[in-house]
């Protein structure tokens, strides 16, 4: 039996997570040193679609997933998309290196590759369009409210200035730079920093605009500097943006520690990165400071550090 294979990278936000949500630019570029992974192959007998997912010992039938499950959302929306009532009998297995609930994507990326997979198993494999819409709807159940930078990062797999409701714009990485990601190992749903974000909004809207803006204008000033190359000049701007994000409230000590550990062992500029409260930090550095900036990370309490190249 041929098995199809569809994968989906994680994701860092650069620059104005939360803002987003309110319709300030952010930018987001793919993560391919971690990957989600779905798998599909059919079974001779039986029936239904058997979901194995090791990281969240799952292993149980479609069938038997409540609604509001996020996997079977992914199936479900394909094969509604499809128009296929059911998928003959198979195994689905989902496997990931992206960390659960750390602000890296790994649901967005889960989800795209689940609907990948699925549409390819069934002769076809659909847009990236199509994907990122239909991953943006699982996204909601996740979150609530989701700008859908996540998604259209992770499905596209290149670097995006992200406006919610204006059409995907990619953002040319003129000349690559590292980071270094740095995990608290606090894990910290989106859903909850977003919603805590909205409440405090909703009780001072107009301080809350004036940080969404300041963010904005952050996001703005690093879409220009790289794209004329200026790559150092993003380094302040992330310390920028990481003092917003602590007014906002969407920082803790265990992000705060790294960002320091960071900016102390010579990285150019730091700051959370995604949902907040826990998940992961990030840091711009040099290619001789990478591995110093990863190891004070680790001294500071970080549970993983990745560096990666961002093209
Ligand atoms: C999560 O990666 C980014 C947030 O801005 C939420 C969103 O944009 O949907 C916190």
């Amino acid at each position: 039996m041929p098995a199809y294979t569809a994968s989906a990278p994680g994701k860092v936000i650069l620059f104005g997570e939360h803002a987003v949500v309110y319709g300030q630019p952010a930018i987001a570029v793919p993560v391919l040193d971690v990957q989600a992974k779905a798998i599909i192959r059919a079974r001779p007998t039986g029936e239904g679609i058997n979901l194995i997912a090791p990281e969240i010992s799952l292993h149980n039938q479609y069938k038997h997933l409540p609604l509001d499950d996020a996997i079977a959302l992914a199936i479900r929306l394909t094969l509604d998309q499809l128009k296929v009532p059911e998928l003959p009998a198979c195994t689905l297995i989902i496997s990931s290196t992206i960390p659960l609930a750390a602000g890296l994507g790994s649901g967005a990326a889960v989800s795209v590759a689940i609907i990948r997979a699925v549409s390819r198993f069934l002769g076809h494999l659909l847009p990236d369009e199509t994907v990122n819409k239909l991953a943006f709807e699982v996204e909601k159940l996740h979150h609530g409210t989701p700008s859908g930078i996540d998604n259209t990062v992770i499905t596209f797999s290149k670097p995006v200035y992200f406006v919610k409701g204006e059409p995907i714009a990619m953002l040319e990485i003129k000349l690559p730079f590292m980071l270094v990601i740095g995990d608290t190992g606090v894990i910290c749903p989106t859903s909850v920093t977003v919603r805590d974000v909205r409440a405090a909004y909703d009780a001072d809207p107009g301080r809350y605009e004036t940080y969404f803006d300041l963010c904005g204008r952050i996001a703005g000033k690093a879409a220009s500097s790289i794209r004329d190359k200026r790559n150092p000049a993003l380094g302040p701007l992330m310390n920028d943006n990481h003092q917003v994000l602590q007014q906002i409230g969407v920082s803790s000590p265990e992000l705060d520690t790294l960002v320091d550990a960071a900016r102390n062992a010579g990285a150019l500029g730091a700051k959370l990165s995604g949902g907040g409260r826990g998940g992961n930090m990030i840091a711009l550095v040099e290619p001789h400071t990478a591995e110093n900036v990863a190891a004070a990370l680790r001294e500071a309490g970080a549970v993983n550090t990745i560096i990666t190249t961002v093209r």
